[in-house]
């Protein structure tokens, strides 16, 4: 190769690493900044696209912060107020006090964590919600035969719970023999619209909460099975019933629910709600619009300053049930659109429903393709969700020890 040849390939490929690759890589690029991989990306964040919201690939949420894990660490010269994620990963810090040369010796260890207040009631968090859990692309299908319906999520069961989802909804239905999870219609299972055995993914919610002690998982079932006892078998043969939280400790005229300390204490962690009204008599599963409040979910939902509830839900702003949801999510799940549908679009109406509940912040935000943003996302909205219901704040991260409200840091 000439000098000259050698000089220009050596150009272009300086243009090349100019104009194509990030300033950043290796998990130093943070929220918004160009990548190529995940592993380009800083902990909680993933390279991510959005057609709709932005060019080529960014750095985007990947998890929320954990309302139950909210700390303040001791460390040698300053006490600060730290946020770890699911994975115990820090996602965030705010120095609130500078040790003086002066101050008294250090009784504490260094590095010791003291929890600020994860005793609140159930009630009083927001839980990031994935809409149709089961109907995850690439499902194999189980039944020998190709399924032709929709898909509404991405990711495994044990990856939405991993990342931060804590409730999910999901379509129960008789099918050969046993329960099944599906997404069809008129309340029958078919061959092309099974997902699979409900048992399977019961399997991954129990290892989720044995791997995971401190963390309550919320169900949410759109239930169609007629099979007496057909959901205890399923939750008895999982392994799920031993988390199981009674439905004589659950609220029935609006009051406060048990503190999730205590919840987690007991080690009753798994909250199951049905749409069968006659399951709370037969089997001791609690019939959802007993306790909690729900909009209308598809299109019908998402009509922006709209909140009203759906058929089977008392109005929003009944406060005799003390729990809130909110379904962000269109009718035929849209991939494409999921980033902007789960960014601002999300959080305003999260705020229509704020009003409409009689000042009640969500409790679960459901919503499709849950990892899809234009940055934040479902992830952010539940940190704003959580920040409200806290202590007051637009975010979970601004929130101050002992505050409850008003006191946010900027
Ligand atoms: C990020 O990527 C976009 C689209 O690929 C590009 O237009 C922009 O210049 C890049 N920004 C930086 C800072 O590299
Ligand atoms: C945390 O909040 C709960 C509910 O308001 C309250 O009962 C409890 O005493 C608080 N714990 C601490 C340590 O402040
Ligand atoms: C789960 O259900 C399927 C289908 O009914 C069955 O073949 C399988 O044995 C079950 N697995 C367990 C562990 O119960
Ligand atoms: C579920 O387990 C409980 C407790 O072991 C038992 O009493 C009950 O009969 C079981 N029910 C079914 C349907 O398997």
């Amino acid at each position: 190769m000439s000098m000259g040849l050698f000089a220009l390939v050596v150009f272009i490929a300086i243009l090349g690493l100019g104009g194509g690759a990030s300033a950043c890589s290796d998990g130093t690029c943070k929220l918004l900044d160009n990548c190529s991989t995940d592993s380009d990306c800083e902990a909680g964040l993933y390279c991510g696209s959005c057609v709709v919201g932005f060019k080529g690939s960014r750095c985007i949420r990947l998890t929320t912060s954990n309302p139950f894990s909210l700390v303040v660490l001791h460390e040698e010269n300053y006490v600060q107020h730290v946020l770890i994620d699911t994975s115990r990963r820090r996602t965030g810090s705010i120095l609130l006090k500078r040790r003086t040369e002066e101050a008294e010796p250090i009784q504490d260890d260094t590095n010791q964590a003291i929890l600020l207040n994860n005793s609140l009631p159930y009630n009083k968090y927001g839980f990031l919600t994935t809409h149709n859990s089961y109907a995850i692309d690439g499902e194999p299908s189980h039944t020998g035969v190709p399924r032709i319906t929709f898909t509404n999520q991405e990711d495994t069961i044990t990856q939405q719970l991993n990342n931060g989802a804590r409730a999910l909804m999901l379509d129960t239905y008789d099918f050969e023999g046993d329960v099944w999870l599906c997404h069809s219609r008129g309340g029958q299972c078919f061959d092309v619209t099974a997902f699979g055995p409900a048992n399977d993914t019961m399997q991954e919610i129990e290892a989720f909460l044995a791997a995971n002690p401190s963390e309550i998982v919320t169900l949410i079932l759109e239930d169609y099975v007629n099979a007496p006892n057909g959901l205890t078998k399923v939750f008895n043969e999982s392994g799920l019933s031993k988390y199981w939280f009674p439905l004589s400790k659950m609220p029935k005229n609006g009051e406060d629910w048990p503190l999730v300390s205590d919840m987690v204490a007991a080690n009753e962690r798994l909250l199951v709600f049905t749409s069968k009204a006659s399951k709370e008599q037969t089997e001791g599963i609690a019939y959802q619009w007993n306790y909690m409040v729900e909009n209308q979910y598809g299109d019908g939902g998402m009509k922006q300053g709209q909140c009203t509830n759906r058929g089977e839900s008392a109005p929003l702003n009944d406060r005799t049930k003390s729990l809130v949801l909110v379904n962000y999510f269109g009718s035929i799940p849209n991939k494409w659109l999921s980033c902007q549908y789960n960014s601002d679009d999300l959080l305003n109406m999260l705020r229509t429903c704020y009003t409409a509940a009689d000042s009640r912040w969500a409790n679960f935000a459901a919503v499709d393709y849950y990892k899809r943003s234009e940055g934040g996302g479902a992830f952010q909205a539940v940190d704003t969700l959580n920040g409200k219901l806290l202590c007051g704040c637009d975010d979970i991260h601004a929130c101050m020890p002992g505050s409850t409200s008003g006191a946010c840091s900027p």
